[in-house]
């Protein structure tokens, strides 16, 4: 048209127009990063820590989740991270130690094959550098109990022997985890972690 009005103007849009403008409306942002601004970048971040409070929800949610896995063991995989971390907390370990042994393997809500990793990097933006590297290498320490099964090395763990966190790592294998598939252990309830679970997921140490 002659004075630049295109015909579709003012028409209505149709409906995956009209979702754009409703978002653009709430949250008027870019729609390519290049054409960012710092402004817009702050209310992202607003938005972003506002709905943190959504990350405990979550990962509580994956946690009940694992009652629904049980692959051939006396309990079930949330039978199991509750007993592991009731065992920790008993122990007198840290609160961040407690959290990451009920979290240990979350990340078989998801995949099996790749369930440490999951969850250690799950894990690593709430906890200390020490009560991450457990999580990755915990297998390498469970060995000992069940590698010769597998003909993998059962001393896999001394790899790790010069870490700082080596000796932590013993603890969580020897002591806590490889212990806890004991159907009549006084486990805790997931309850009970509730709010450790909030409180190390209330807010990252860092952004990773
Ligand atoms: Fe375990």
């Amino acid at each position: 048209m002659a004075n630049g009005l295109s015909e579709n103007t003012f028409a209505e849009p149709n409906s995956g127009d009209r979702a754009a403008v409703d978002l653009e409306e709430r949250n008027p942002t870019f729609r390519s990063m290049d054409e960012s601004t710092e402004q817009q970048w702050r209310e992202i971040g607003r938005q972003t820590r506002d709905n943190q409070s959504g990350t405990p929800i979550a990962i509580l949610e994956m946690l009940r989740s694992l009652i629904s896995v049980v692959d051939g063991f006396a309990i079930d995989q949330l039978g199991h991270s509750l007993q592991t971390a009731t065992r920790a907390e008993r122990a007198g370990a840290d609160e961040e130690m407690v959290v990451a042994s009920l979290c240990h393997y979350i990340g078989k809500a998801i995949s099996v094959a790749n369930h440490p990793r999951i969850a250690a990097e799950i894990l690593r933006p709430y906890v200390s550098d020490e009560v991450y590297k457990v999580i990755p290498t915990h297998q390498d320490f469970q060995g000992r109990h069940y590698y010769r099964y597998f003909g993998l090395n059962p001393e896999s763990r001394s790899q790790y022997s010069a870490e700082p966190w080596f000796e932590l790592g013993e603890k969580f294998a020897d002591e806590w985890d490889q212990t806890s598939f004991d159907p009549d252990y006084s486990t805790e309830s997931l309850e009970h972690f509730e709010p450790m679970v909030t409180r190390v997921f209330a807010k990252p140490k860092a952004m990773i």
